[in-house]
């Protein structure tokens, strides 16, 4: 749990109604902050609002497309007609096409790319566009995925948009330091986002064959990413730019997953299950 008062910092989270989205909204709405919710997903969307006004939140929602730009700008107007600035703006709304590339569309292909590369472009541009306007500095942070440095099978366009925003993340952070804005992402390990998560959670099968290359042994919960969000946006973290950090429990640390002995005085040939 972070501890820090955001109060009069006004944070726009994109697809904030389910998932991870859902975890930082609410934990920068709880911390005093001015949310808002920026989501396709009306329902979705009007329930997490309601929930945090009910316990005392400032929180409004302006229903987005992140992949259209006019959206975006509407997205932006809305929060600034409310609370007259923006100080935090954090990319995270993601969609899910798993094929193999043989398989994929060109519609499923532009689909995933517009949405998570091209509308974390667009929101970025209009985000940085604001805070230089305001000249009070700001914070942008990308949700990533360890995906974007891990190939994984039946994601092409998924971990090509994750890779294409840790790069984003960079190219942003060094054209916006003299403004005093810095830019990061955060990279996501597998997450449990299972009952809060429009989208549903993964399949046991694909579960236990990536918690067998986490150290920690355990999926994340939701709430450990916002943690990371919540730093990063937090004055403690004010020299932190360009940095791409994966909250993974050390899936990104290496490989070898072995959890039994290494050695063996069997002996065998180059192919050991020949
Ligand atoms: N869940 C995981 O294990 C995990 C792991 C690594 C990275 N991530 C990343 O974290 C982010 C959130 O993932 P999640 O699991 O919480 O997903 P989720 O499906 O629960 O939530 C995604 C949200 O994005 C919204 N959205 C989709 N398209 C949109 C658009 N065009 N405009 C605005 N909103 C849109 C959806 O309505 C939804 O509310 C994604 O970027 C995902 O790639 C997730």
């Amino acid at each position: 749990m972070h501890t820090q008062s955001f109060e009069n910092t006004v944070v726009i989270v994109t697809g904030a109604a389910s998932g991870i989205g859902r975890a930082i909204i609410t934990a920068f709405v709880r911390a005093g902050a001015k949310g808002i919710i920026a989501d396709l997903d009306k329902e979705w969307s009007h329930t997490v609002a309601e929930k945090l006004k009910a316990e005392g939140g400032d929180v409004i929602v302006s229903l987005t497309d992140i992949s259209q730009p006019d959206q975006v700008d509407i997205m932006l107007d809305s929060a600034l007609d409310t609370w007259g600035h923006l100080d935090v703006f954090i990319n995270n709304a993601g969609v899910g096409v798993h094929k193999e590339v043989v398989e994929l569309t060109d519609a499923d292909w532009d689909h995933q790319i517009n949405v998570q590369l091209r509308g974390s472009f667009l929101c970025s541009r209009a985000a940085a566009r604001q805070m230089i306007t305001q000249n009070q500095g700001g914070r942008i942070i990308n949700i990533g995925s360890t995906a974007a440095v891990n190939a994984r099978t039946e994601a092409a366009p998924h971990c090509v948009s994750k890779a294409g925003i840790v790069m984003l993340t960079k190219v942003m952070a060094l054209e916006l330091g003299k403004h005093n804005i810095t830019v990061n992402c955060v990279s996501p390990g597998l997450t449990n986002v299972s009952t809060v998560s429009r989208g549903g959670g993964a399949t046991r099968e694909y579960i236990d064959t990536f918690l067998n290359m986490v150290p920690l042994n355990r999926l994340a919960h939701p709430e450990e990413i916002a943690n990371m969000v919540m730093f990063l946006s937090s004055k403690e973290a004010e020299f932190i730019t360009g940095q791409h950090i994966q909250v993974d429990g050390g899936y990104s640390a290496g490989k070898l997953a072995i959890r039994g002995p290494h050695h063996s005085t069997e002996t065998y040939s180059i192919n050991p299950h020949e």
